[in-house]
């Protein structure tokens, strides 16, 4: 197989010579005339792009901006165009816009009624969280919310059923094959670890929602493009010893999910990543690998203990997640080296992580603490505390741990420890945040965590309420 086969509004695309890094956004507007989806930052942040992708693991809305041709191999995508009713029945979110007046200039709208059109075919009702990659500047979201509310009854079409495209899908076929134009596309991580060894100069794509800004705000090109979507054996997560083992490839929807009931506010903390159309492509082992020192995952895993699983080739190690980052996007990770997976304790109860950004949603953390002290006869036995947004790696707080290690776990000995963040950061001032208010947002977060865990509300939305 040397083509891109995929289903576009139910109808085959099939592309033997196309360049693995073409946008699906660019494919639709300027291959296709298909100029409902709109361009809006071309970088993932505003949902104007937003189309319907489907197969076997559900439906979902993705940012076609930072999304590559090869990504879709084998899949379902659906524009705003693909929405309405072979016989020109409008969708059920559609008509609520239009009842509920909730669109003025109409260009977010496609967006948005995509974004609402997959919540609905997924039953869902926090519409806040499903919308909240998509923005619009004009409307107010208040008549849209009330559509999305207001088509929460309809059925499902029938053309837009999971059934139906999947059974489309599998009519189509597109092919086992691991090489597409341009590009490999394995579909097991043997054959990947095996071909990486002959190719350590290979560009690994994962979700893209790092990458794609590289093309799209760059202009780079990527050498030797792999995409590593397809391998299944590392999109599972698995249970065992008293640890979740979550492959690199498990997207962050995918970890919120199994997160929610073992660690809730880790969960939480998810839902405030990016939007729903990043984390549907957004990988852990993207997030890790990248070694941002604002990345959400890291601090969190960090103060979960979790171990991270490189391999290279045949050879398989296992680190402490934070020995993984050296310095500044710097990382050890040897030639031909890639992140496998990672592994964290299924119990955790005192683990809280806070994120601190300028906006609510959708927005890269100022600083994230994350927090996991295990306190046993008043007094404290292990404390592991992490950071981002602090250093230019995501970064243990060591001295503020030995300050609380074998203390009583009091409102005094977490003021005795707040000192001791000085000399585990000195923060950068940049536009999310200043040095000083990063310290001191930094020690405020260990006297929220103190008051958490006494059962005191301190989450804006519960002090609110
Ligand atoms: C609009 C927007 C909002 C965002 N908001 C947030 C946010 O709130 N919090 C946050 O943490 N991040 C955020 N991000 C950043 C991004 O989503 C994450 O870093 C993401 O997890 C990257 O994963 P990916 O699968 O998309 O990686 P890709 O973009 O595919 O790859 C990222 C890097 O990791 C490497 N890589 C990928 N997989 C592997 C592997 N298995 N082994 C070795 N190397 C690998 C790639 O080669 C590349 O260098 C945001 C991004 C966008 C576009
Ligand atoms: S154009 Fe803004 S998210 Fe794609
Ligand atoms: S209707 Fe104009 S931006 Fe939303």
């Amino acid at each position: 197989m040397t083509e891109v086969a995929f289903l576009l509004n139910g109808t085959p695309v099939r592309l033997g010579d196309c360049s693995p890094t073409r946008t699906l956004l660019d494919f639709l507007r300027e291959d296709r005339s298909l100029c409902g989806t709109k361009e809006g930052c071309n970088e993932g942040d505003c949902g104007a792009c937003t189309v319907m992708v489907t197969d076997a693991n559900g439906v979902r809305a993705l940012n076609s901006c930072i999304l590559f041709l090869p990504q879709l191999h084998g899949k379902a995508v659906r524009t705003v165009e693909g929405l309405t009713a072979p016989d020109g029945t409008p969708h059920p979110v559609q008509t609520a816009m239009v009842d509920h007046h909730a669109s003025q200039c109409g260009f977010c709208t496609p967006g948005f009624v995509v974004s609402m059109a997959v919540g609905h075919a997924n039953g869902r009702s926090d519409h806040d969280t499903v919308l909240a990659g998509n923005l619009c500047r004009c409307t107010g979201y208040a008549p849209i919310i009330r559509a999305a509310q207001a088509s929460e009854a309809s059925p499902i079409p029938k053309h837009l059923t999971a059934a139906f495209i999947l059974a489309e899908i599998s009519s189509e076929g597109s092919g086992e094959a691991d090489s597409l134009p341009g590009a490999y596309a394995p579909t097991n991580s043997d054959d990947f670890a095996a071909w990486y060894l002959q190719n350590p100069e290979a560009t690994l794509i994962a979700g893209a929602t790092d990458i794609g800004l590289w093309v799209t705000k760059q202009l780079r090109d990527l050498p030797k493009p792999v995409f590593l979507n397809r391998m299944s054996d590392l999109q599972q997560i698995e249970r065992a010893g008293g640890r979740l083992h979550i492959g690199a490839g498990v997207t962050i929807t995918a970890l919120r999910e199994a997160l929610l009931p073992l660690h809730p506010s880790f969960a939480e903390m998810l839902r405030r990543y990016a939007s729903e159309q990043v984390r549907n492509a957004a990988t852990i082992g993207g997030n890790i690998a990248n070694g941002s020192p604002i990345g959400d995952g890291p601090p969190a895993l960090i103060a979960l203990g979790a171990t991270l699983h490189l391999r290279q080739g045949d050879d398989l190690r296992s680190i402490p997640l934070e020995d993984f980052f050296l310095d500044y996007r710097k990382q050890d990770r040897k030639t031909s080296e890639f992140v496998a997976g990672i592994s964290i304790p299924e119990i955790a109860p005192a683990l809280r992580c806070y994120k601190l950004s300028k906006r609510f949603d959708q927005d890269i953390s100022a600083v994230l603490g994350a927090f996991n002290v295990t306190v046993k006869a008043g007094r404290v036995t292990s404390a592991r505390i992490a950071f981002g947004g602090m250093a230019g790696i995501p970064k243990r707080a060591s001295a503020v741990e030995a300050a609380l290690d074998g203390q009583p776990w009091s409102i005094e000995t977490v003021t005795a420890a707040l000192p001791a963040f000085g000399s585990d950061f000195q923060p950068l001032s940049d536009m999310r945040a200043s040095a000083a208010y990063r310290l001191k947002a930094a020690q405020n977060l260990l006297i929220r965590y103190f008051h958490d865990l006494a059962g005191t509300p301190t989450n804006v939305l519960e002090v609110s309420r």
